[in-house]
């Protein structure tokens, strides 16, 4: 199969590069945009294009003629989105449902990496026919971005997630974020009163290509089966990382000036995914064992 990433130098995009080309039996072509791709192999090649083009998508897709493309690129920053709500409409509604046209038009498996941001947040481990009820401008970017790609192309493939991994010099992550806090000795504040159900961008990238031959349509929930507030996550990270746990100080989400509200209970229900998968997806322990090994290359941690 001819996978085609967009988003490729972004945390998703680049753990997606890595598990398709290391399975060595499919084509990869990357789409790149300003910032490079830190992993090369010789499955993939890199295209640069922005999104916004549609004169240059159009031309990528007919000279390349993927079998299936996963659409992970984004602005994923939610304060960003609040900030600038034309382009992030521009960018995560508009794009995504340009793209699904395309793919439709020319039968292309289309997946769309959508969020667990779409709720209200006051229903936990909700299922996917949660009512939706956006409470910040990314969310909404998202919850339309699900309905016009769904009218676009009805056979697409449309995830909900929330995941974590070692980011990139361009792209701090959440996880990054612990491990510089914690080796420097410094405090990490971690919200008692968010809840999310993660998964490791490792476990998340089999996830995807295992579900990219089914006949699996609509929206699913791809994440962790475990739901943990980001407090005991950063708990966990620090004893998985080898650090002092007591540096990590519970928070309530209230103490911290957001630019952009946050739903409170983002964790998913994913047990539709596990069944058209055929196993479990990870628990916290075993998402965070699957990212330990890049954390302590880096400094003989
Ligand atoms: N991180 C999470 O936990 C999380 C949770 C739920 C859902 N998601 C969704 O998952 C997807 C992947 O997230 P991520 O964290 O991997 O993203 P990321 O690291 O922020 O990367 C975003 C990517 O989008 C590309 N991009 C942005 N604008 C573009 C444009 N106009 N043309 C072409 N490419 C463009 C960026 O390229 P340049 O940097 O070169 O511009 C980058 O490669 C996103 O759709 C996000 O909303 C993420």
């Amino acid at each position: 199969m001819k996978f085609l990433i967009t988003g490729a130098s972004g945390l998703l995009g680049q753990g997606l590069l890595r598990y398709i080309s290391t399975l060595g039996t499919h084509e990869i072509v990357g789409l790149l945009h300003h910032h490079p791709s830190r992993f090369v192999h010789h499955n993939i090649h890199m295209v640069t294009a922005d999104l916004r083009d549609e004169g240059r998508i159009d031309q990528i897709i007919h000279d390349e003629k993927p079998d299936v493309v996963i659409h992970t690129a984004g602005l994923t920053s939610v304060d960003e989105c609040e900030k600038n709500p034309e382009y992030a409409f521009l960018i995560n509604t508009e794009i995504p449902r340009r793209l699904a046209h395309l793919c439709h038009q020319n039968q292309i498996r289309f997946i769309f990496i959508s969020t667990d941001h779409i709720t209200d947040g006051r229903q936990a481990l909700f299922s996917e026919d949660v009512v939706i009820s956006p409470v910040n401008i990314y969310a909404q970017t998202k919850a339309q971005a699900e309905h016009f790609v769904g009218q676009a192309y009805p056979e697409s493939l449309i995830i909900r997630t929330n995941f974590f991994g070692k980011g990139l010099p361009w792209r701090q992550s959440l996880t990054d974020w612990i491990w510089q806090k914690l080796s420097a000795g410094e405090s990490v504040p971690a919200f008692i009163d968010s809840w999310v159900s993660p998964l490791s961008v490792p476990y998340l990238s089999k996830a995807l290509y295992d579900l990219s031959p089914l006949k699996v349509r609509g929206i699913l929930h791809v994440g962790g089966r475990e739901r943990i507030s980001k407090y005991d996550f950063a708990l966990k990270a620090a004893q998985h990382f080898g650090f002092n746990p007591t540096l990590v100080v519970p928070t309530p989400m209230a103490s911290v000036k957001l630019q952009a509200p946050r739903p409170p209970d983002m964790s998913m229900n994913v047990s539709r995914a596990e069944s058209y998968l055929g196993y479990a997806l990870p628990d916290i322990d075993q998402s965070l064992s699957s990212i330990r090994a890049e954390y302590q290359g880096q400094d003989g941690h």
